[in-house]
């Protein structure tokens, strides 16, 4: 069974765009779980453009509520991340100028450092997983430095089907990348741009078991209700 983790970053977007309280992403946490949703995903920007550390604590703190939580390689965040304890951790790039996070992680560059970021969270028993983009060799590399999953960037594929591109391409590199990783004993993730219609897409790939979509569900509960848009997204992956 295939699962979802929302990711309500732009609910705290908006709360932030007044400065006031509302909507509170706490409530969004609970509510979508109530929906249906497996996990929440959060990222905590070095810049705290949305989700707070206030957030990340009270999130996590919430009883029988899986989260998963995005954060850069950045020392302090880091240690951060250990003080909240959240279930899960994916490690992202992060550039301070970027709208969202536009691609994997330089795993060659930054091989060391990621290492020792997993071992710190594999002491603390929180499964890890790496945004990287659909290579083999990243999916070799990840093998190599022991991480729990692989979350693949699908930003690529969904802008071409969006842009009505071929894009029998990207999605063979999506498709091979989660075979090898099965192969390998790494768990498959994929997020990144994804709407109903690459979500569906996706789901022919039987290796990938979670998807972690923020944007389009938010912005798309503006029109159909959060609850809706969270339960469609639960039948197009089931
Ligand atoms: N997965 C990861 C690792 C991300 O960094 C993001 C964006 O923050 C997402 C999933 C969700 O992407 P989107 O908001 O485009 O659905």
């Amino acid at each position: 069974m295939k699962r979802l983790g929302v990711n309500i970053d732009h609910v705290a977007t908006l709360r932030n765009a007044r400065g006031e309280n509302h909507p509170d992403p706490v409530y969004a946490a609970k509510f979508a779980k109530k929906a249906g949703a497996d996990s929440i995903t959060i990222h905590l920007r070095e810049d705290r453009r949305h989700i707070n550390d206030a957030d990340a604590k009270r999130i996590c703190s919430i009883k029988g509520l899986l989260v998963n939580l995005e954060i850069s390689t950045n020392s302090d965040i880091v240690k951060n991340a250990m003080k909240i304890k959240p279930n899960f951790i994916c490690i992202v790039p992060e550039k301070r100028k970027e709208i969202t996070t536009e691609g994997g992680l330089d795993l060659i560059k930054n091989r060391s450092t990621i290492q020792n970021i997993i071992k710190k969270f594999k002491r603390l028993d929180i499964r890890t997983s790496l945004f990287i983009n659909p290579s083999l060799k990243d999916i070799r590399i990840s093998k190599a430095i022991s991480v729990d999953c692989v979350e693949i960037h699908t930003g690529k594929l969904s802008n071409l089907v969006k842009k009505r591109k071929n894009f029998s391409n990207e999605l063979k590199k999506i498709k091979e990348c989660s075979y090898l990783a099965n192969d390998l004993g790494i768990e498959v993730h994929a997020g990144h741009g994804l709407d109903y219609k690459t979500t569906k897409i996706l789901t022919s790939i039987k290796e990938i078991e979670e998807f972690n979509i923020g944007h389009f569900i938010i912005g798309e509960s503006i029109f159909m209700g959060f609850k809706n848009v969270v339960k469609k997204f639960k039948t197009i992956i089931k």
